[in-house]
């Protein structure tokens, strides 16, 4: 088995439909894997087929869709290597203002909707092993103002798969994460479309750019792949180096 390979490895990725994870399902694919990847609506699924991914429609707030979704897509492959939990939403509110309806749907969304399907995929694969990814953020271990919700459910995002990879080790399901940085696409790319906003963000990213959407590809295909197989509970960086500078 060729150590950084995902092969034919069997793929589902969430919020895969734009984004983030738009970008990770067709790294995927193009790496030789067999990709599963969600979107909420019909039409934003619709570009997948063309691309050789399989398409499905999830909401990860609702249970019972997980579960049903995840068993059919075990049914199909009959095994399912890699889980890569990337849905999310964010918020900017100050924290004088933030309401708990802010609260209740980050929350919702980026913690709760992660263990639903971690669970979901647990209870499938339990006796085969496998490997979960969560998409966590570098605000997980840093913060920008007016992000308070959004840092502390990433913040959560990272002691879930601390949980689970202690938890699940026995069984071989390993659980790592990856913390990306300021990326060009995405939820980060309304509040980069200024110029001077962008100036200002690339200033403080040591590499001198923000990160392209496949610049997560490698560290995700790491963690899938065997050459990972001794990582477990851990969380990657890609960031461009922002986390390890103090600005002077
Ligand atoms: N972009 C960045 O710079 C950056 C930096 C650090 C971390 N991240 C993380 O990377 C991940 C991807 O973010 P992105 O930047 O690609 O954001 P994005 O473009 O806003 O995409 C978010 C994805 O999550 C999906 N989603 C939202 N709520 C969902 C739910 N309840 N059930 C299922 N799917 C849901 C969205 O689906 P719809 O299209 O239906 O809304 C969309 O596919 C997120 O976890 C984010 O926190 C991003």
């Amino acid at each position: 088995m060729e150590l950084f390979s995902v092969k034919e490895k069997t793929v589902l990725i969430t919020g895969a439909n734009r984004g983030l994870g738009k970008a990770l399902a067709l790294g995927f694919k193009k790496a030789g894997a067999l990709v599963t990847a969600t979107g909420r609506s019909v039409d934003s699924i619709s570009w997948m087929k063309e691309a050789g991914i399989k398409g499905v429609i999830l909401d990860v707030r609702d249970k019972e869709q997980v579960q049903t979704v995840m068993k059919d897509s075990l049914k199909e492959t009959g095994n399912l290597d890699c889980l890569i939990n990337n849905s999310g939403i964010t918020a900017k509110t100050p924290m004088s203002l933030i309401k708990d309806s802010e609260v209740d749907d980050l929350l919702e969304t980026n913690l709760k909707g992660l263990i639903h399907t971690s669970q979901a995929y647990y209870g499938l694969q339990k006796n085969k092993g496998g490997s979960i990814i969560n998409i966590a953020s570098i605000l997980a271990h840093s913060v920008i103002p007016a992000t308070g919700s959004y840092c502390a459910s990433k913040g959560a995002v990272l002691q879930i798969t601390r949980s689970m990879a202690i938890e699940w080790a026995r069984k071989k399901i390993r659980v790592n994460a990856i913390c990306p940085g300021f990326f060009e696409a995405g939820m980060a790319s309304d509040h980069n479309k200024s110029v001077a906003v962008e100036a200002r963000l690339k200033s403080t990213i040591p590499v001198g750019r923000l990160g392209k959407s496949d610049d997560l590809t490698g560290a995700a295909i790491f963690l899938a792949s065997s050459a990972s197989s001794y990582v477990t509970g851990q969380s990657i960086i890609v960031d461009g180096g922002v986390l390890s500078q103090i600005r002077v």
